[in-house]
C-alpha cells in the first residue's frame, strides 16, 4: 500500500538542499524476537525504498544483507577492486562472476566477508552500495526520512540467515569500525558520531536507536535520559575475534572496563586479571546484543551465583530444587515481592573504573520469569560462558532492556542511565506515532 507513496517521497527528500540535511539525527525501532531472544532493527534500504528488518549486533563491523532473495533496486552499484573505498574496507577479496549480473553478481567487485554472530559461519560475498532510509527524529518524536544515498555493505548468501528471526533478511552492524551503521549516518549527516540505545523486552512495543545525536532522549517524558547518564571509558581490545581474521585487526566490538561485581553491595570474590583483556585479546567485558543473557565465565559465575543464593536468603527467599534451563538459580514467583524496578531480590552491581561508577541491576534486568515444573518462577537471568571463554564477561541484552546506552565514538566512552524504571519510564515508550514519515 505505502511503497508507491514512499517512491513519492524519495524524489521529495532528494530535491532538499543538502545544507538542511547537515547534523540530523536519525532513528529506528528495535524489537525483541521472543522464540530467539534477538534483537531486530526496522530499516528502508533500496529504491524504491523497502523496509527490511535486520539483526542488530552492536560487534560487527558492517552490515549484511541477502542479496539472492528480492533484491530490486534502481540504485545500487558494485565497488571496483582498485577503489580506494575499496582499500579502506579492509576488503581481503576481488570477486569475478560468470552468471546473471546482478547485486550478488559482478565483474572486478571489491567482496567481503559477512558473518553471522549466532552460528558463527561465514561466506564470501561481493560489497555493495545502495540507498538507506530512517526516520529522523528531535528526541522526542519521529520527522521525515533522512537519506543516505551511498550506504555501504555486503551481500551475503541466503544460508546465512540460518538461525535468525523469522522475517530478518541480514545483519545491522553497530560496531566502533567507520562503515558501521552508526558511523555512516554521522558521516553521511556530518553529525556528531553517538548513538544510543534503549532494549525493549517487548515483541510488540519497540525499544529504539538513536543514530548521529548526543541528546536529548526523551522516552514519553519530560526527562532528557541524555542528562543522567554516568560515563565509563570503551576500551580497545587489540584482537579481533571474527570467523575471517583480518591479520590481527583489532576488534570493532565494545569492551568496558568492569573490575567488581557487587551483590547487595558485598563484592564477589573472583580473579581479578580474568578482568583484564590481555595482548592476545582474551579476557575482559564486552557488551553484546546477540547474546540474550549475560555470559560470565565459569569461576566468576560460580562465586556470582553462590553470593547471590546468601543474599537472596537473607530476604527469605531459598531457591526452588532444580532450575530451568538455562538457569541454575530459581525462585518461587509467590515467594518474591515485586517493586517497580521487577522482582525484590538482592541488587546487582557491575563497578567500572572506580567505585562510585557502577551500573546497578534490579529484578527486571536480574531475573527472568519462567515456567519450570514447580510452577511460576524468577530465575537469576545469568549464564556460565565456560571456563575457557575467550571474553571472561558479556552483558547480554536482557541485562540491557529498559536501561540506555549511550556509545560516545568521539571520546570513546559509553555512558549508561541503570534502569530507566526507576525515572517512570521505559524503553518502549518512544513515540514513533507520527503521520510525517510515511
Ligand atoms: C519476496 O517479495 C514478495 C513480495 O513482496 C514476498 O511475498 C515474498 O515473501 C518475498 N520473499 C522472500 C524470500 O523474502
Ligand atoms: C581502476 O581501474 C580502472 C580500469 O580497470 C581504471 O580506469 C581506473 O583509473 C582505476 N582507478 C584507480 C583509482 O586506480
Ligand atoms: C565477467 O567477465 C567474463 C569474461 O569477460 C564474462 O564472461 C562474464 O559474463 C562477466 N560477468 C558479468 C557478471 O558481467
Ligand atoms: C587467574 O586467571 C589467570 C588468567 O586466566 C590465570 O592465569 C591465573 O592462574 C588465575 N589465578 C588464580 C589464582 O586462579
Ligand atoms: C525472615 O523470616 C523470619 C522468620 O519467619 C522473620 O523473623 C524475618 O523477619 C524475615 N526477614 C525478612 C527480611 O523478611
Ligand atoms: C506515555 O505515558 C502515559 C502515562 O504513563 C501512557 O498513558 C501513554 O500511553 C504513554 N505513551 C506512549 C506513546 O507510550
Ligand atoms: C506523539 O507524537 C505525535 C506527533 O508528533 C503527537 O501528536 C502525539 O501527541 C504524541 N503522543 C504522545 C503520547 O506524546
Amino acid at each position: 500500500m505505502f511503497l508507491p507513496f514512499l517512491v513519492f517521497f524519495l524524489s521529495l527528500i532528494s530535491s532538499l538542499p543538502v545544507s538542511l540535511q547537515s547534523e540530523t539525527a536519525l532513528q529506528a525501532p528495535i524489537s525483541k524476537d521472543l522464540s530467539t531472544g534477538q534483537y531486530t532493527v526496522q530499516i528502508y534500504l533500496k529504491n524504491p525504498l523497502q523496509p527490511t528488518k535486520l539483526l542488530l549486533d552492536l560487534g560487527a563491523s558492517f552490515s549484511w544483507l541477502d542479496c539472492y532473495q528480492n533484491y530490486s533496486s534502481t540504485a545500487y552499484h558494485h565497488i571496483p577492486c582498485n577503489a580506494s573505498l575499496c582499500a579502506s574496507l579492509s576488503s581481503l577479496a576481488c570477486s569475478n562472476c560468470y552468471d546473471t549480473p546482478g547485486p550478488a553478481c559482478g565483474n572486478d567487485t571489491c567482496s567481503l566477508f559477512p558473518e553471522n554472530p549466532i552460528t558463527r559461519k561465514a561466506t564470501i560475498a561481493n560489497a555493495i552500495v545502495d540507498t538507506l532510509a530512517l526516520p529522523t527524529t528531535d528526541g522526542s518524536t519521529q520527522g521525515p526520512l533522512g537519506l543516505i544515498p551511498e550506504y555501504v555493505f555486503s551481500c551475503s548468501t541466503t544460508f546465512l540467515l540460518q538461525g535468525l528471526a523469522n522475517g530478518v533478511t541480514g545483519l545491522a552492524a553497530l560496531g566502533r569500525s567507520d562503515y558501521s551503521l552508526p558511523v555512516q549516518v554521522s558521516t553521511a549527516f556530518s553529525s556528531p558520531r553517538y548513538f544510543a540505545l534503549c532494549l525493549s523486552g517487548s515483541s510488540t512495543n519497540p525499544g529504539v536507536l538513536f543514530l548521529g545525536t548526543s541528546g536529548p532522549y526523551h522516552l514519553n517524558s519530560t526527562t532528557d535520559l541524555s542528562k543522567s547518564l554516568i560515563y565509563t571509558p570503551l576500551i580497545l581490545n587489540p584482537i579481533g575475534s571474527t570467523v575471517i581474521t583480518y591479520g590481527h585487526k583489532p576488534s570493532d566490538e565494545y569492551f568496558v572496563g568492569l573490575t567488581a561485581i557487587k551483590v547487595n553491595g558485598k563484592p564477589v570474590q573472583l580473579n581479578a586479571s580474568l578482568l583484564t583483556v590481555d595482548e592476545n585479546g582474551a579476557g575482559g567485558t564486552k557488551i553484546s546484543t546477540v547474546h540474550p543473557y549475560t555470559l560470565l565465565e565459569t569461576s566468576i559465575y560460580k562465586a556470582f551465583t553462590a553470593l547471590f543464593v546468601s543474599e537472596a536468603s537473607g530476604l527469605n527467599l531459598t531457591a526452588v530444587k532444580s532450575g530451568v534451563k538455562p538457569f541454575e538459580v530459581c525462585y518461587a514467583a509467590n515467594d518474591v515481592i515485586s517493586t517497580r524496578v521487577g522482582p525484590g531480590v538482592p541488587t546487582v552491581d557491575m563497578v567500572m573504573q572506580n567505585e562510585d561508577v557502577f551500573w546497578r541491576v534490579f529484578g527486571s534486568n536480574s531475573m527472568v520469569r519462567m515456567g519450570g515444573e514447580e510452577g511460576e518462577v524468577w530465575c537469576l537471568g545469568f549464564v556460565d560462558g565456560g571456563a575457557n571463554a575467550r571474553t571472561s564477561i558479556v552483558i547480554g541484552g536482557h541485562q540491557m532492556e529498559d536501561n540506555l546506552l549511550q556509545f560516545d565514538l568521539q571520546s570513546k566512552r559509553l555512558g549508561f542511565s541503570s534502569s530507566i524504571l526507576v525515572r517512570g519510564t521505559s524503553c518502549s515508550n518512544f513515540n514513533f506515532t507520527s503521520n510525517k514519515v510515511l
